[in-house]
């Protein structure tokens, strides 16, 4: 791990971001620590779509292990580390045959647990390999594959809906995109709404003109923005959702270390965006994004037409966070300024740090409201 220089000053003395308490939380942390927190590893994280997981292994990265997945003869979600027992060829370069993960190079074979089930070479008087390809718990869960390589496991992974929102989503779909960027990145990116007039412009937002309000606190489990005053008159996604002008009620919860839930109400219509991100290693990102829309009976109609919308939106964000990972890598975290419109993605920051720490939450959680132009 890199070790903390002391938070920097940021901004001249009268910006919006000079600090104005001893717990501001206006200065970005400084930091780029690549590591992932050690009490990250005991989650559940998405490691794949229960569609993806078909008639042959699956190789995906968690927490900088490599897994191999695939289905066990009674069709269950299994995931190995990738890695054969023999000479440690990766078993994902095999095939699965008859529930069973055959290795490519001599077809040694394995099932969901990882026992050796079959040793083709192996004379009849030879004895099986007591040891085991190491294996990971695995759940499937609303048509998602979730794994944890840690060894305590919580009792089961969130659902994508929560209670209160299952009735939301008349229709909906799903998105998928891996970033060479760490976690923290994007999920500040997920309350960063400054930069969407200009990653997005045209189609999510444009160049800022209006000012609206914001509370930000911290919760039980992470961060939470509640905007007001906002509207988004010019964007193809904000004629879409929205008559011209209409305001709109919009809301961002962050649930560390991994999830962050969006809410657009507009009117009697809304939309809830729901990304579970996976930490593939310290600098890589799968996000796996669910988008349910509530149009009454235009719903469907909405949604296939919100998908590539959403598509072109993810790949947007890739491309600058990945110029951002790489530029933070090369120049370091000590950035030159931040404006009010940093206030979200700094908490968030915060928040993340604080609990790969072990002291989050807060007691009280902070809250601050801030106004900026969006
Ligand atoms: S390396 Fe896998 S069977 Fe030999
Ligand atoms: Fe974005």
């Amino acid at each position: 791990m890199k070790e903390h220089a002391l938070p920097p000053s940021l901004g001249s003395p009268d910006s919006p971001d000079s600090p104005d308490s001893p717990d501001s939380i206006a200065e970005l942390p400084d930091g780029f620590d690549e590591a992932l927190p050690a009490p990250f590893a005991d989650l559940w994280y998405i490691v794949a779509r229960s569609r993806d997981l078909g008639p042959k292994p699956l190789a995906r990265r968690l927490y900088g292990r490599d897994l191999v997945l695939f289905r066990d003869g009674a069709g269950r979600a299994a995931a190995l580390e990738d890695r054969c027992l023999h000479r440690h060829v990766r078993l994902s370069r095999g095939r699965v045959d008859g529930g069973a993960l055959e290795c490519p190079y001599h077809g040694w074979r394995f099932d969901g647990g990882g026992a050796c089930v079959g040793v083709p070479c192996a004379a009849p008087c030879e004895t099986l390999p007591r040891r085991r390809v190491p294996s990971f718990a695995v759940v499937e869960q609303e048509g998602s594959v979730w794994a944890c390589v840690g060894p305590n496991p919580p009792p089961a992974p969130p659902r994508w809906r929560r209670p209160e929102e299952e009735a939301a989503g008349a229709a909906w779909f799903e998105a998928e995109l891996v970033m060479a960027t760490p976690l923290r990145w994007v999920l500040e990116n997920f309350v960063d709404c400054g930069h969407t007039g200009f990653v997005h412009g045209g189609l999510f937002r444009g160049k800022p003109t209006r000012v609206v309000r914001a509370v930000v606190e911290d919760t039980p489990t992470g961060v939470r923005v509640e905007t007001f005053g906002e509207s988004d008159p010019q964007s193809l996604l904000g004629r879409l959702f929205a008559s011209r002008g209409e305001i709109m009620q919009h809301t961002d919860e962050i649930v560390l270390p991994h999830q962050a839930r969006i809410r657009y109400r507009f009117g009697a219509r809304s939309a809830l965006t729901v990304s579970i991100c996976t930490p593939e290693d310290a600098g890589t990102t799968r996000m796996f994004t669910r988008v349910y829309v509530d149009f009454g009976p235009l719903s469907r109609l909405v949604a296939a037409l919100v998908y590539p919308v959403t598509r072109r939106i993810m790949l947007q964000d890739q491309v600058i966070l990945e110029d951002q990972a790489a530029q933070v890598r090369r120049y370091g975290a000590r950035f030159g300024g931040s404006s009010a419109a940093d206030v979200p993605a700094a908490f968030v920051a915060r928040a993340f740090d604080e609990l790969g720490r072990g002291t989050f939450p807060r007691t009280p959680g902070r809250k601050k409201e801030i106004e900026y132009k969006l």
